[in-house]
């Protein structure tokens, strides 16, 4: 079998939209408060889409800001795949309205569905097309306009969750430098702990399932907290084994921004102190698939990332997924 090429990412972008929503603000339209919020889950505010913008919106500015940061032309792109839990629409894919809106002539384009942990499954997917030679260039996008399907009279949810969109530019690198390994895992068995009811085949859209609000983010918050904190350190010590490496050659920690008590657990179960760990949630909230790729980018512009650093991904979401790649940064 031929030697496969190395992969880095050469360029990051995110879009974050400007309106504000705090704790205080939440405070006036659910029974919740601000103490409660920040003490259960480390949020202060987060954002919220305008109403005309819509998930592909967000995407395509996070994704032209990657490629202007990687110097690669929307045309040099052989494939873009856009994870998402909030797609335009049903179909046609949000991929495919971000190629053309980008003009990316000769990328194939597709959508990638692995709740929160769908930013970091569609990144070791693109990947696999840079390493066998496949295609060069790759963007990977994680957007989401969430205000959208949750319940705000909810207050389990909907204190939690943001919009926004992150980016990466995929493309060729010397062997051993950039992706080193990865880990993807899945548990079908919990999806029922986190999942939209309607919608689907299973029990498409009416007016029975608008009433009982199963378009809706459903969700045992409870025993996500407890899988998440579990998976997240399994799977980043995998990422690590994989890549030949043990815990302390970790440099940066960039997990699945939910909630800060998920994030210092597991940074406790892996023995990692907290300035190893990039944390956001604070200002974002929950972004789901965007979540890792603007705490990557905060990381890396905020220069706390750089050349050499080995830095892990880590997520958790729906499915059940979870999900780690590990990275030498190039
Ligand atoms: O990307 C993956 C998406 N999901 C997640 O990451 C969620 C993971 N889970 C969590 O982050 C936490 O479980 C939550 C933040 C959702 C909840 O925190 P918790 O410490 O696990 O609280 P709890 O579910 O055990 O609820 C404690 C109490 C309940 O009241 P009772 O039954 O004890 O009287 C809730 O009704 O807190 C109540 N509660 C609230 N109170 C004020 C739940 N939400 C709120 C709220 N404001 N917003």
């Amino acid at each position: 079998m031929p030697e496969l090429r190395g992969v880095k990412i050469a360029g990051l972008g995110m879009y974050a939209p400007a309106r504000v929503l705090t704790n205080q603000q939440l405070q006036q339209m659910v029974d919740t408060s601000e103490e409660w919020i920040v003490t259960r889950t480390g949020i202060k505010e987060r954002r919220l889409a305008e109403p005309e913008q819509a998930t592909s919106d967000l995407a395509l500015l996070a994704a032209r800001q990657a490629l202007q940061q990687a110097g690669v032309q929307p045309e040099e792109l052989d494939l873009i795949i856009v994870a998402t839990n909030t797609p335009d629409t049903l179909f046609p894919a949000t991929a495919c309205l971000v190629q053309d809106r980008l003009g990316a002539k000769k990328a194939g384009a597709f959508d990638l569905l692995a709740g929160c942990t769908g930013f970091i499954y569609a990144l070791v997917s693109a990947a696999q097309f840079v390493q066998t030679g496949m295609c060069r260039y790759v963007l990977v996008v994680g957007a989401e306009t969430l205000s959208r399907i949750i319940n705000w009279q909810d207050r389990n949810t909907c204190v939690l969750f943001g919009d926004g969109a992150g980016a990466a530019l995929l493309a060729p690198a010397e062997p051993g430098r950039g992706i080193l390994a990865s880990s993807l895992a899945a548990d079908g068995s919990g999806g029922h702990l986190l999942s939209l009811p309607a919608g689907g085949s299973r029990q498409p859209a009416s007016l029975a399932t608008v009433e009982a609000g199963l378009h809706y983010v459903h969700m045992n918050g409870r025993e996500v907290f407890k899988f998440a904190v579990k998976a997240m350190g399994d799977s980043a010590l995998e990422a690590l084994h994989r890549a030949g490496l043990g815990k302390e050659d970790l440099d940066f920690l960039i997990p699945h921004q939910a909630n800060i008590r998920i994030i210092e657990a597991a940074a406790k179960r892996l023995g990692l102190c907290m300035d190893k760990v990039l944390v956001n949630v604070d200002r974002y909230g929950n972004t789901s698939t965007a979540s890792v790729p603007i705490a990557l980018y905060e990381a890396v512009a905020g220069g706390r990332i750089k050349a050499g650093d080995h830095v892990v991904l880590v997520g958790f979401g729906a499915g059940l997924t979870w999900a780690a790649c590990a990275i030498r940064w190039d």
